[in-house]
């Protein structure tokens, strides 16, 4: 009788509740309980199973919340090849292949099961024993990269398969594709948009860019979703079609969209697609088409494969989404650096499920290479790009006596003449102390999440308060105070009370945020961290010269004539001052964290095989930065050998024979202080630095696309 009061016994509880919580919420809709008894049963886990992590189960829920960080994902064979379909664009194109089908068939009997095209990053899954082993992207057909702790923080896959339908194969993979819901996407744009950062071009590129990052904290945080679409297993006939896999998978519970049909005929297929055509903008997730798929395997046996796709499936695609409407006016948009960006207002047109009242021309070749005109009737296309875009114009509809449009030779916002410098694209306000969506859009960044990040100060708070004429430049934050601020309109005592602890807590932001906070061109996120670590002061870096500059790693020649005209204006300079005064950190602070603590001090390592949680460097580095030594080979001496997966034999042999003891990488990581634990080492280093943040790698993400978000997809 397990002891029903022991640690094993609540971890096994808790693990089990929350894969069974999460299959009712992700695959049936279902909330049993409320998000924030969720969180702290989560939370309870989570504090267990770092007490002791050897009790950790497989594929616990709490994988979910990521926390690992890779610097090179490994590379994996596909164990069958990941092929592509074949393409296309009639209907004519099916009826040929409807008869390829039964040709090849000898006139057999056939039904087809159609399926939505997910436009997303395809996804090969393993699973053994039910349990998901690994995820490998499709690389180029044949080997992959192995992103499984990327995959396990995908919410809606199951980590665990559930005990239920057909019997499981010992070991199977499962295909799918990974997508980023078209809400998601779009916020995501909506906040690079408002931090002045490049817009994701579409959600296929932000999947397959998320399913790359290094730190599946991060990839946690963004939402990914998975719909599975092939079952395959080195066992024969466990299901006879197609359909009875998708059921089957469903079963388990894999999330399998609820889209797909069974088609007795090509008529029926025809249906479908006529049925889905305007419908799939109803969907969450892009589609460009549907996938046919001959639904029996044993017929999809007899028809095989080409050398780049399988005789027995096709990908239809739906056209791009054209319209054709009124282009009313040609706005244009100053943005933070001062680059114009022409904006077509156009009488509102209905659009791959949208209504799309505005596209966007490029830049002043694009309007001269299209000939707009005002009133035109012009062509718009929503392709596999989110932001529509004007094709063509329809010169039988232009009106009499229209003009070329001229594009402005001075700031629409400030009047300033507008510049073109040599080998771009853009026409730029080189006003950039007082041209005012300039100035509206730094404040907008300065306070920005991955920037100050101001509590209680929003970019619409801010963007409002420059309106109000409250504040003009980042210093000015500062200066606001309880009596500037009492009588605004939609601004309690308790918001202002909030607002001014946010403005003072800032004031901790370690300097690499602050500098790329000042949204000086061409700095961003990466190159602000490499500039501070470098100088580690704005003076001395505003003491170097554009050459010297020049020299930092990744700082190239353009950044820093960027920064060198930046640091030379006076008013650039008066805000630093102004900054300073006001406490904000300009310089950081304690000495660069070398040793975190002594609890490996006199052990030696030998590192064997390819690890889950850190790679090989960062072992290496997470052992010397405790104390600990690392060497080549296995001899009586040595403290441990840490076995990661596929560690050769004679290793393991060599160590058992010198009794030296063989430990996993989650023994080693639990030999050492968690990030966060307080160790005497990093005692001292908090007492020189008691502002430093906590990096952004470890933080936990709260449970951004747990039970608050909208559980169903469809
Ligand atoms: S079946 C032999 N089904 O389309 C290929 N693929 O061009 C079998 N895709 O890379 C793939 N939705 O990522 C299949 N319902 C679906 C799909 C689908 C999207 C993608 C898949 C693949 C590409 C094939």
């Amino acid at each position: 009788m397990p002891d029903q009061n022991s640690i094993p016994h609540r971890i096994q509880t808790l693990t089990e509740r929350l894969h069974y919580l999460n299959y009712q919420y992700y695959q049936n809709d279902v909330s049993e309980i409320p998000d924030q008894e969720f969180d702290q049963l989560l939370a309870e886990l989570q504090a267990l199973e770092k007490a002791h992590p050897e009790l950790t189960l497989p594929n616990s829920p709490t994988q979910r919340v990521g926390g690992t960080v890779t610097k090179q994902f490994p590379t994996a064979l596909h164990k069958y090849p990941m092929l592509s379909l074949g393409n296309t664009y009639s209907e004519a194109d099916l009826r040929d292949f409807d008869e390829r089908v039964r040709k090849g068939l000898e006139g057999a009997e056939v039904a087809y099961v159609c399926e939505m095209k997910f436009d997303g990053v395809a996804m090969s899954l393993t699973y053994e024993h039910g349990q998901l082993t690994q995820g490998v992207t499709r690389g180029d057909g044949t080997r992959g990269d192995v992103v499984t702790s990327n995959v396990r923080t995908i919410k809606n896959l199951p980590l665990r398969l559930r005990e239920a339908g057909p019997p499981q194969p010992p070991e199977f993979e499962v295909r799918g594709e990974i997508f980023l819901p078209l809400p998601v996407f779009e916020d995501l744009n909506r906040e690079r948009e408002q931090n002045g950062e490049a817009l994701l071009a579409n959600p296929r590129n932000a999947a397959s860019g998320t399913l790359k990052l290094q730190d599946s904290a991060v990839v946690a945080a963004r939402r990914l979703r998975f719909f599975a679409y092939s079952f395959l297993s080195p066992e024969r006939n466990v299901f006879p079609s197609h359909s009875a896999a998708l059921e089957a998978l469903k079963a388990w519970g894999l999330p399998v969209s609820d889209t797909w049909r069974r088609c007795t005929s090509l008529a029926e297929v025809l249906d479908f697609i006529h049925h889905w055509e305007k419908k799939r903008f109803e969907l969450p997730v892009a589609t460009d088409g549907i996938v046919v798929k001959v639904d029996d395997f044993q017929q999809q046996e007899v028809l095989g494969f080409t050398a780049k796709s399988p005789r027995w499936a096709i990908a239809y695609k739906y056209p791009a989404e054209a319209g054709r409407t009124r282009l009313n006016e040609i706005q244009y948009q100053v943005g933070r650096t001062g680059a114009v960006t022409p904006v077509a207002m156009l009488t509102p047109v209905a659009l791959a499920g949208t209504v799309v009242k505005r596209a966007s021309v490029h830049n002043a070749n694009q309007i001269a290479a299209l000939d707009l005109r005002l009133g035109d009737m012009v062509f718009v296309e929503k392709g596999g790009e989110i932001i529509p875009k004007i094709t063509g114009v329809d010169l039988t509809a232009r009106p009499e006596g229209s003009q070329p449009i001229q594009y402005p030779t001075a700031c629409p916002a400030c009047g300033t003449a507008l510049v073109r410098p040599e080998g771009e694209a853009h026409f730029r306000c080189p006003n950039d102390t007082a041209c005012p969506p300039q100035l509206k859009a730094r404040l907008e960044h300065y306070v920005s999440r991955k920037a100050l990040n101001i509590d209680g100060l929003g970019a619409e708070t801010v963007a409002r308060f420059f309106e109000l004429g409250l504040v003009r430049t980042p210093a000015d934050i500062y200066d606001l105070n309880a009596e500037k601020l009492t009588g605004l309109e939609r601004l309690g005592e308790k918001s202002i009370q909030n607002l001014l602890s946010g403005i003072e807590a800032s004031k901790q932001v370690s300097f690499d945020r602050v500098l790329f906070g000042l949204g000086i061109r061409y700095v961003g996120e990466t190159v602000a961290e490499k500039l501070a670590a470098h100088y580690r002061s704005i003076d001395a870096m505003l003491a170097a010269t554009a050459p010297e500059l020049a020299a930092v790693p990744e700082v190239g020649g353009v950044i820093a004539e960027s920064l060198a005209a930046w640091g030379a204006h006076a008013s650039n300079r008066e805000l630093v001052a102004r900054l300073r005064a006001a406490g904000v950190q300009l310089a950081l602070t304690g000495e660069a964290p070398q040793a975190v603590s002594d609890r490996l001090a006199g052990l030696t390592f030998v590192l064997s095989g390819v690890f889950e949680q850190h790679s090989r460097e960062e072992l290496q580095q997470l052992i010397t930065q405790n104390g600990g030594k690392i060497t080549g080979s296995i001899s009586k001496k040595l403290s441990y050998l840490v076995a990661g997966d596929k560690m050769g034999p004679a290793k393991r042999e060599k160590a058992t024979e010198l009794k030296v003891p063989i430990i996993s990488e989650t023994d080693l990581l639990a030999m050492i202080p968690a990030p966060g634990e307080p160790t005497d080492a990093a005692d001292a280093l908090e007492a020189a630095a008691p502002t430093a943040p906590e990096p952004e790698t470890f933080a936990a993400p709260a449970r951004p696309a747990g039970q608050g978000e909208q559980a169903s997809l469809f």
